[in-house]
């Protein structure tokens, strides 16, 4: 007879914390969130951890190189896609490790025979207003001039206009030679009032931008997520398939952490790729698997040897699993229980193997009430899809920002090997949309006020790390009734006002 669960599945929405005592101590400042991402064992210190847990989705619009050092600068960790070939894959986890913190391989870039109308336009799409000038128009060709806003007026000027009439040409520029250190590009930036300088070669080739912003991000981010070699922690997503080419191939251009990107990870399949990893290298190449949604799945994926477990189906905001085959759980349920399952296993075995909580979550409070049920970190492809640092198109609709963001298993991406279980079923079925997302601003600005949050929450809660706040949280049901009593009501908001009269 089939096995039915006694109660229905909950989602983070339907839940709510209840503020426990705190003390003096209880400050923001005094919160740490350092949370592991690997397994260890009892009294040792996991090889990986993160300073925030946040790590960012296994997918083409959510995570490439440059979300990838934009998310480790502030202490968190992106997987970046694997539904791509191998190589340029592997040239992504090249580009993080070898970023070196402040040198900026120019993004925006234009050849002398663009017009101010694709100054704007390429502005528009990716929100960057230094765009260089090279000869063929790449990031490392022969630089001639930089167009920043202060080079063009709109309103006089036709946007036909050739960007060489109004660059400021590079006999005007001041730039630099490659071989300088960051704090000495920073002295130059300061002592000509310069917001950016350029680095070349010995043959005018342009290297790097060096951004006097980001000088000021570097010094003001205690938090960086840096290996002993002082690059940005970076992980991949792998598959099912491919992974005897891919993992060797990711591992030699330095990648940290792999994950096995698949919507269902209860599978002999994933058991397979982690044996082949451990044949290979043993230990010192770490993998995370999943996803799964109960005990039975965790005690699994832990005696496969996963590094770490991912949890969620069909909770994902893109996803459409649920629909399309009836299968999933609220992922507030799921978290609850495989974090239940981690710790019995810890108390068996000795060996801690961290849970991710992926998908799903919607409000900032929904990050800390994972935490609470138990997750050591959380997985997010909807929040960082809204960032400018992500690597979709930003629109302008009729006067609103969004961006783009689809999912692995839409037919955009086509990432069937992430549903196939290994398998080769040419009848290929959708789990995913293809949807805009509203635009929101830096990934800085809004990572540092969703944990400022997190750590007001917390300290609500009594709690100055997670492990302290998965002890001591108090956990309630809410009813739909008190749903409603938790936003503003009974009272019309000033915002909405002019639109309702
Ligand atoms: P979100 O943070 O709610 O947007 O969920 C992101 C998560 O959804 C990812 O980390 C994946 O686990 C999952 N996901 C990504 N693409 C798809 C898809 O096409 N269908 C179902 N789930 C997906």
């Amino acid at each position: 007879m089939a096995f039915y669960f006694s109660e229905p599945s909950r989602t983070f929405s339907e839940y709510l914390l209840v503020p426990g005592y705190s003390s003096k101590q209880h400050m923001v400042s005094n919160v740490s969130l350092k949370t592991p991402i690997t397994k260890f064992k009892k009294g040792e210190t996991p090889k990986i951890s993160a300073n925030i847990p946040l790590v960012s989705a296994i997918m083409q619009a959510v995570s490439d190189d440059k979300m990838a050092v934009s998310l480790a600068r502030e202490g968190g960790i992106s997987f970046i896609f694997g539904s791509q070939s191998i190589e340029s894959q592997a040239n992504m986890i090249k580009k993080v490790k070898s970023y070196k913190s402040g040198f900026v391989v120019s993004d925006s870039n234009l050849s002398p025979d663009a017009t101010l109308a694709d100054v704007l336009e390429l502005k528009e799409k990716n929100g960057y207003s230094t765009i260089a000038i090279t000869e063929d128009g790449t990031s490392k060709g022969k630089l001639l001039g930089l167009v920043t806003s202060r080079d063009y007026r709109i309103s006089r000027m036709t946007t036909d206009i050739k960007v060489t009439e109004f660059m400021t040409k590079f006999e005007n520029l001041i730039y630099a030679n490659v071989g300088l250190t960051l704090s000495q590009a920073n002295d130059i930036l300061w002592e000509h009032k310069l917001n950016v300088l350029p680095i070349v070669d010995d043959n005018q080739n342009l290297q790097f931008l060096v951004f006097r912003k980001d000088y000021d991000m570097h010094k003001s981010n205690p938090n960086e997520l840096l290996d002993s070699n002082k690059s940005f922690i970076v992980g991949a997503g792998i598959n099912t398939r491919d992974y005897m080419e891919r993992v060797p191939a990711l591992v030699e251009a330095g990648c940290d952490v792999l994950c096995i990107d698949s919507s269902e990870g209860f599978s002999e399949w994933q058991k397979d790729t982690i044996e082949w990893i451990r044949e290979n290298y043993g230990d010192s190449v770490k993998v995370g698997a999943g996803n799964v949604v109960d005990k039975e799945g965790f005690d699994f994926l832990a005696n496969a040897g996963a590094d770490f477990i991912k949890i969620g189906i069909g909770g994902g905001s893109i996803c459409i699993t649920r629909e399309q085959k009836g299968i999933g759980r609220g992922q507030a349920s799921a978290v609850i229980e495989v974090a239940k399952a981690r710790d019995e296993y810890f108390e068996k075995t000795g060996i801690y193997v961290p849970v991710c909580s992926d998908g799903g979550i919607v409000h900032d409070y929904h990050m800390t009430l994972a935490l609470a049920m138990g997750a050591d970190f959380i997985m997010l492809g909807r929040y960082f899809a809204r960032f400018d640092e992500s690597p979709t198109n930003k629109i302008n609709i009729n006067g609103n920002f969004v961006k783009e963001y689809w999912g692995e298993g839409s037919n955009r991406a086509r990432n069937w090997q992430r549903y196939d279980l290994g398998g080769a079923s040419n009848l290929k079925f959708e789990e995913g949309v293809d949807s805009y997302v509203p635009y929101a601003g830096s990934l800085h600005d809004n990572v540092n006020l969703t944990i400022n949050k997190i750590k007001a929450t917390m300290c609500n809660c009594g709690a100055l790390s997670i492990k302290e706040l998965q002890e001591k949280a108090k956990i309630t049901l809410v009813s739909s009734t008190s749903i409603v009593e938790g936003g503003a009501h009974d009272v019309i908001v000033k915002d909405n006002f002019q639109n309702k009269i």
